[in-house]
């Protein structure tokens, strides 16, 4: 076999592997709502968000920022008590609690950076597939007080709530109000590509 033959052949079956283990961290996500409330070490901490890190952004401003508790932190409370009545219910069976903010200019611009959400979806989209690659899930919540943020934790202007989250491992639904247990489910329905990607005419499947 050829040296360029061979290394074509090699790149291929990479190529292949890495293909493989993406798909099966895309397919392995979800976001339950009952956890074994078992706690996450520091080390893995630092790994989730040290992938969240490697996200791209606009102007590589990396707008994101983290308050992060567990629930043996004094200040767990200030963030729980931020949540909706609705995400209080499930939340407590998880061992830690975060949320992400965005920074609302860019520093060397001193423009408003109207692509923070957009950024810190993605950084969070990265620690969520990390956290599969752990053993761990992220289930992230638009149902809280920004304002309680602000005032809890004395946020400075500059920056916003944008979304809680929690991290662990998944448990028995049981542990759910009835309600919720039948919602848990890793088989949310999805749109069809046909239905999301347009060309030349709105509403028109380019594939
Ligand atoms: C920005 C954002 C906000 C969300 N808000 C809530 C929420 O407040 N409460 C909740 O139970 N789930 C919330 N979810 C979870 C979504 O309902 C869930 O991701 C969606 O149904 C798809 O399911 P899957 O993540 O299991 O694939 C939120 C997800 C995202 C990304």
């Amino acid at each position: 076999m050829l040296a360029t033959e061979f290394q074509h052949k090699t790149q291929n079956t990479e190529q292949q592997e890495e293909e493989k283990y993406l798909m099966r961290l895309l397919d392995k996500r979800w976001s339950p709502r009952s956890y074994s409330g078992k706690p996450i070490s520091n080390e893995k901490i630092q790994k989730l968000f040290d992938a969240g890190r490697q996200a791209m952004s606009s102007f590589n401003e990396q707008p994101w920022r983290v308050i992060f508790a567990s629930k043996e932190d004094d200040h767990y409370d200030k963030l729980f008590e931020c949540l909706s009545d609705f995400n209080q219910q499930w939340v407590k069976t998880a061992s830690c609690l975060g949320v992400v903010l965005g920074k609302k200019h860019f520093t060397k611009l001193k423009k408003e950076n109207r692509h923070r959400f957009y950024d810190s979806g993605a950084f969070m989209a990265y620690v969520a597939l990390r956290a599969t690659s752990l053993g761990l899930f992220v289930h992230q919540m638009a149902g809280f007080s920004p304002d309680n943020v602000i005032e809890n934790f004395e946020i400075p202007g500059e920056f916003e709530p944008i979304t809680m989250f929690v991290i662990g491992q998944p448990d028995d639904p049981e542990k759910l109000p009835e309600k919720l247990q039948e919602q848990e489910s890793p088989n949310s329905e999805r749109k069809g590509v046909n239905e999301i990607l347009f060309g030349a005419e709105w509403g028109h499947s380019y594939v």
